[in-house]
């Protein structure tokens, strides 16, 4: 275990606006013992990095094979970070101060709200000698943005308050994101994990917020909730799946914003994070324009709500003549047009995702045009047919699983117009 009493100087590196605590000197502890899976490394492995040792693989695999969906979970849990960090700052906030950081990886904190924010300050907080390296390793070469780690633990929250690192970069009479993201379930409730939060909840000013992610064994089984705890007996922290009672108090009186504590997708999704990326690699197509594309091509519903109900093409004309009125380029315009008509001559792959994505949300399987897609993917890749169809296959039926929810958050909203 670290201990953080011996903060060092910080150090300014004006070349990146990086700050960092303890990093130019920085060495490995002789705590540091790769043979015992560590929280964040096994995390690592979940999302595909490699920043992992034998030890931290086995126990992941070993995880991962009691609960299949956990990259799956930790992904999804990545993505919630990101939209709360973009929510956090689109609403003002300026600092944040990340604790249980993770190894950093694409859409970390610092990136996601200096690009909403580039004055955004960010500290992160872990007790992982190797975060630390990781993050000074990977990130150094991030352009400037203030940014500043810190080697810490979350169990001593008066230790993290005190570090000179944290009060050159945090302004604690203003707004501060705290955010402690699947952080929580390693500290069990003899080390006080209430009073802990309510240490770092107490100093925070008006107007901040608290980003908190948490495993629950209310949608495990038994079997599954039970093993996974056992596996992480053995790991750097024990993990402590605590249902939505256990989870509610740490939030103390702070209200909470849009669905509230809900499971991770629910938590305000948006079309950004279509997942375009989990296509088997090899098939090159515009990202952008098929997340474009997935969120407008129904636009012309607008002018035409009757086809939000009912059946219809008008909207596909009107959607295009929409965007394109409002500067919208015909490389993204386009979609609103095409979408209904993938056999059509010069169709492209992104056209071709639009529609399958317009498809897939609803659990629609429509054969002739996943074919089309299999076969792009199937050249692309240098994969047989069949393999590419299993490996689409599996995709849609994973977004599929999740349509009854979609469709029924859909049915309580209805749309209502003038006309009905
Ligand atoms: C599952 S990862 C989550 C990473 C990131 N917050 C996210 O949600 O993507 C948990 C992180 O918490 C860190 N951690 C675990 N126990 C901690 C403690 N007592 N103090 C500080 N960090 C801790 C681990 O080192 C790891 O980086």
């Amino acid at each position: 275990m670290m201990h953080h009493e011996d903060t060092a100087a910080v150090d300014q590196d004006t070349r990146t606006g990086w700050e960092w605590a303890r990093a130019d000197d920085w060495q490995p502890p002789s705590e540091l013992d790769t043979g015992i899976p560590h929280t964040a490394r096994m995390y690592d492995y979940y999302l595909g990095g490699k920043d992992n040792f034998e030890a931290d693989r086995q126990a992941a695999q070993a995880a991962i094979a009691a609960y299949p969906a956990l990259p799956l979970l930790a992904r999804t849990n990545r993505q919630f970070l990101g939209r709360a960090v973009e929510f956090a700052a689109g609403r003002g906030i300026r600092q944040f101060v990340d604790i249980g950081t993770g190894i950093p990886t694409v859409g970390s904190t610092n990136e996601v709200a200096q690009r909403v924010a580039p004055d955004a300050r960010v500290v992160y907080v872990d007790n992982d000698p190797i975060v630390a390296t990781h993050a000074r390793a990977l990130l150094a070469g991030h352009p400037a943005g203030h940014t500043s780690v810190i080697e810490a633990d979350l169990r001593d929250p008066e230790a993290i308050l005190r570090h000179p690192a944290l009060g050159a970069a945090i302004d604690l009479s203003q707004p501060v994101a705290l955010m402690l993201v699947a952080v929580l379930h390693f500290i069990r409730d003899e080390e006080g994990a209430q009073q802990i939060v309510r240490t770092l909840r107490e100093v925070l000013a008006p107007g901040s917020a608290l980003i908190l992610s948490h495993g629950s064994p209310d949608f495990a089984s038994r079997e599954s909730a039970a093993e996974g705890t056992r596996i992480y007996r053995s790991a750097s922290a024990p993990l402590v799946l605590r249902p939505r009672a256990g989870v509610e108090p740490f939030f103390g009186d702070f209200e909470f914003v849009g669905p509230g504590l809900v499971q991770l997708p629910l938590w305000r999704p948006t079309a950004g994070h279509l997942r375009t990326t989990e296509l088997p690699e090899g098939l090159a197509f515009d990202h952008h324009a098929v997340r474009y594309g997935a969120a407008t091509h129904d636009i012309g519903k607008v002018v035409h709500p009757e086809e939000l109900s009912g059946p219809g093409s008008a909207h596909e004309p009107a959607g295009h003549a929409l965007l394109s009125a409002r500067g919208v380029p015909e490389e993204l315009a386009r979609f609103a047009r095409t979408h209904a008509s993938w056999g059509e001559p010069g169709t492209t792959t992104e056209d071709l995702l639009v529609s399958l994505a317009d498809k897939a949300w609803k659990n629609q399987r429509v054969r002739d045009l996943e074919d089309r897609v299999v076969e792009r993917l199937a050249a692309a890749t240098g994969r047989e047919r069949w393999e590419a169809f299993l490996a689409l296959d599996d995709l849609l039926t994973r977004i599929g699983e999740d349509a009854p929810r979609r469709l029924a958050l859909q049915a309580a909203h209805p749309v209502r117009t003038g006309r009905n």
